[in-house]
């Protein structure tokens, strides 16, 4: 089952708009935080470690942040799903039933990635996660127009593969932009509400529209709006007693700026985790449904269709029949952050960009061939049956594999990419 689209039965099962907090005995429970963790947060977050070269980490920020911090295995392998139940309330302060349904996909991925059931015969209702890469799959659970990462087929003119997994400074860069914000030194407290994150939203998708290989963008607005629902309740605005500040949920740009880039928790821009009690399922649809539902003033230009959709079609499959050949997942040392977390205030407006060029289409893609290929997905897929069956599917996803033959698949699936790109050529120009 395609998992993503798992979240449009929850998504459509919430009133529009739905405001969020209602009432005052939800206030009265906000004031609970702590939730039986330690009260003291360097107890309870544990120590950031960057990750090293052998490390598995992977596009969601949350579990990286976690491996980070060693509150799951801190090389990103091998994860319980029933650890990961325990980590995250007490890393983000989220409450179990908001991380069932992403719980249950991840599983559905790796059992899709490995080809064989992911579940923990040893320990019933419980399963093994082989590593935080392999959420990387594209289209699969990982999805176009990310807020910090790049997607897939963005950079396909480079060899096709395309680094959709670490954060992107670049790409989150076109999300702040999309409010204003800029990061400094110190950081700039500023917050952003519903509306500023539909325009997030929409400004992604159309950055991502024109940047990927024609054919190959796809919308994934459910899953996008429960990730936001995740931004929000990982960094609504709060006091140091973890009260909400008004009533309504803004994110703090700073803390949300440092959470994603650092991969560690913004302890030290006052940063405390939300309460299990309010950081749960509902908290995530009602703003979900809000952001979704929230009025814009003007759109960004080059939208794909139905960017402005607010019902999606039901469930579907994962893409076995997708008729672009899947290649392998970016492989390198995981992303580190520039900066050593604690140091921030200090360092790191100093610092250079490390990610500063914005990809676009090279010139030898025509726009001829683009626009054709636009217009006509199916060219992708007549275009796939000339150039014949792809070779095997990479398997990246191993914990450990020979370099020399991961280098000669990546040389047969680069040469196949070129092929299927030279009868796209030939039969957009015939
Ligand atoms: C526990 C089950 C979870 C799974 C399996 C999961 C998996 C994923 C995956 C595959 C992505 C990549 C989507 C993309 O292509 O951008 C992602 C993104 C994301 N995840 Fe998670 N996630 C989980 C829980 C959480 C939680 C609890 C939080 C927050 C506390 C969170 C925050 C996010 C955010 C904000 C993004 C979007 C990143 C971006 O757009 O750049 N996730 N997650």
């Amino acid at each position: 089952m395609r998992f993503t689209d798992a979240l449009l039965a929850l998504l459509a099962s919430i009133p529009n708009a739905l405001a969020y907090p209602s009432d005052s005995a939800w206030l009265n429970e906000h004031v609970k935080r702590y939730d039986g963790f330690p009260d003291n947060l360097a107890d309870r977050l544990g120590t950031y470690q960057p990750p090293g070269p052998n490390d598995s980490r992977g596009p969601c920020p949350m579990f990286n942040t976690l491996a980070n911090h060693g509150l799951i295995n801190r090389n990103g392998k091998n994860l319980n799903s029933s650890d990961i139940k325990k980590a995250v309330p007490r890393g983000f302060g989220i409450a179990e039933d908001a991380i069932e349904t992403a719980l249950h996909n991840f599983e559905v991925v790796c059992e899709y990635v490995n080809g064989f059931s992911c579940s923990d015969s040893a320990n019933d209702g419980t399963f093994i996660l082989t590593n935080l890469t392999l959420l990387g799959e594209p289209h699969a659970f990982e999805h176009d127009h990310s807020y910090s990462r790049q997607d897939y087929r963005q950079n396909w003119f480079y060899g096709g593969i395309t680094d959709n997994i670490y954060f992107n400074s670049t790409i989150f860069q076109d999300s702040l932009n999309a409010v204003g914000y800029k990061p400094s030194n110190p950081p700039k407290k500023a917050t952003a509400n519903y509306q500023q994150f539909n325009e997030i939203r929409l400004q992604r998708e159309s950055t991502q529209n024109q940047a990927d290989f024609p054919g190959w963008f796809q919308q994934n607005i459910p899953t996008t709006l429960f990730e936001t629902g995740f931004i929000f309740g990982a960094t609504f605005d709060r006091d140091s007693n973890g009260t909400m500040v008004g009533s309504i949920p803004m994110v703090r740009l700073d803390w949300w700026n440092y959470w994603f880039s650092e991969e560690s928790f913004p302890t030290n821009l006052g940063w405390v985790p939300a309460s299990t009690e309010v950081f749960n399922q509902n908290f995530i649809l009602s703003v979900s449904s809000a952001v979704l539902h929230a009025s814009i003033t003007s759109l960004p230009k080059s939208l794909p269709a139905g960017a402005t959709a607010t019902t999606f079609p039901g469930p579907g499959n994962l893409p076995e029949g997708d008729p672009s050949p899947t290649f392998p997942l970016f492989q390198s040392a995981p992303y580190v952050a520039p900066t050593s977390p604690g140091a921030i205030n200090t360092k790191r407006a100093a610092l250079a960009d490390p990610q500063a060029s914005f990809p676009t289409l090279p010139a030898s893609v025509s726009s001829v061939i683009a626009s054709e290929v636009t217009a006509k997905p199916s060219l992708i897929a007549a275009a796939v049956q000339l150039a014949g069956p792809a070779p095997p599917k990479f398997n990246l996803y191993q914990q450990s594999i020979d370099t020399v033959t991961l280098k000669n698949q990546i040389a047969a699936a680069q040469s196949y990419e070129k092929l299927v790109i030279a009868k796209i050529t030939s039969l957009a120009s015939a």
